[in-house]
């Protein structure tokens, strides 16, 4: 039976959930780290605690770098930070991730809650206690594990996303349908994105299935690499970006890379053609191609960086059925060239 963790709250009254919060924790001092869409469109919500020292920083993954940890560090300082003292991390999850970084490491670790104000950090970022930064090219290369003291998730936050990152954060849905829950799957596939009205529903399925995945692999030793799958190619598309003008959403980087794992999965023969094609004519149907990728050997070079390698091997974690996933699978570099070169095909996506 899967179970909300004590430290998540979901909440139609963020307001009062923070203010239990910080009378649980009862700090010496607090700060509050927003961008500046989160400084215009979710602070005014937190009513309760005006008047609170912020620290704005710039928005969006290429910020998500060790001199923003710089900045917010010497907020910090010049803010006489104790061990006592407590951060709000008040965005998505680049605010998130880097956020709860800088708390993990201030004074070797100040207490800190995360309010996660897009989809996807609400349904995924969020949970896990996963901190990090991109260094160079490489994402999420630096970084710790340490689970928020609180996260506050409440869906009003969505009412003011954009469109393109409320998809972004649907790409992390799917994933956790296709991974885990196979009755949460058949609910996605009979759902239009452009239908979803609701996103509570959806929010607390997708925190139970990474919750429960957390807890029986919290450092990622097994079983969480499941949580991987889209995101080893995924994430070399969209580290080559980070490095260009052109943008792109991490979850439109995984959604690209969930096709492109399928493939590898069905080449493999852990999956059927009927399968494949329904996974892959889903994501289509939300997703539009990525066309423009960086070449072979780029990618290459960034996969040699990913997390889960042995050695110099590339493992992946690829579905072996509905609901279903598997980690640690090898696979070559011919059949990373096919998977990428179906993906690329306009005939496969017609
Ligand atoms: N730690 C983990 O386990 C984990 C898991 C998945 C993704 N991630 C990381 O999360 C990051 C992506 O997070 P994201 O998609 O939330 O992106 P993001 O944090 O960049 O936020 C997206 C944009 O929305 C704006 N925004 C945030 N909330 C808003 C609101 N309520 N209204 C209007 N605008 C708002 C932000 O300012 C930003 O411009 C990536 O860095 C990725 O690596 C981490
Ligand atoms: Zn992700």
């Amino acid at each position: 039976m899967k179970k909300v963790p004590p430290n998540i709250h979901f909440t139609q009254n963020v307001n009062q959930q923070l203010q239990s919060c910080l009378a649980l924790f009862n700090p010496d001092k607090i700060a509050i780290l927003v961008d500046e869409n989160t400084l215009v469109h979710c602070l005014p919500k937190l009513t309760s605690i005006k008047g609170i020292p912020l620290i704005q920083i710039a928005s969006g993954e290429k910020n998500k770098n060790i001199e923003t940890c710089q900045i917010i560090w010497q907020k910090l300082t010049d803010f006489k930070f104790t061990r006592k003292s407590l951060l709000v991390n008040l965005g998505g999850g680049v605010i998130g991730d880097m956020g709860g970084f800088v708390a993990a490491t201030f004074k070797r670790g100040i207490p800190f809650i995360n309010i996660p104000t897009t989809l996807l950090s609400q349904v995924d970022a969020s949970i896990g206690g996963k901190l990090g930064i991109d260094f160079n090219e490489f994402k999420n290369h630096i970084g710790v594990f340490k689970d928020p003291d609180a996260i506050i998730i409440c869906d009003d936050f969505l009412n003011t996303l954009p469109h393109r990152q409320l998809k972004s954060g649907y790409a992390e849905i799917i994933k956790h349908g296709l991974i885990y829950d196979l009755a949460y799957w058949q609910d996605i596939q009979m759902t239009l994105f452009s239908g979803i009205k609701e996103w509570q529903d959806f929010i607390e399925k997708s925190v139970l299935v990474k919750a429960d995945v957390v807890k029986k692999d919290p450092y990622e030793s097994g079983l969480r690499k499941i949580l991987n799958f889209g995101h080893t190619l995924g994430h070399s598309i969209e580290s080559w970006y980070l490095d260009t003008e052109k943008d792109l959403l991490h979850g439109e980087a995984i959604a690209a890379g969930m096709i492109m794992e399928a493939k590898l999965a069905l080449d493999l023969g852990l999956i059927e053609k009927g399968y494949f094609e329904q996974v892959v004519s889903y994501i289509d149907a939300v997703f539009d191609r990525v066309m423009v990728f960086p070449p072979f050997d780029k990618i290459k070079t960034l996969l040699g960086q990913d997390k889960k390698n042995q050695g110099s091997t590339v493992m992946f974690s690829l579905i072996n059925g509905p609901g279903s996933c598997l980690f640690d699978v090898e696979v070559n570099d011919a059949q990373i060239a096919d998977a990428i070169n179906f993906y690329l095909d306009s005939e496969s996506h017609r």
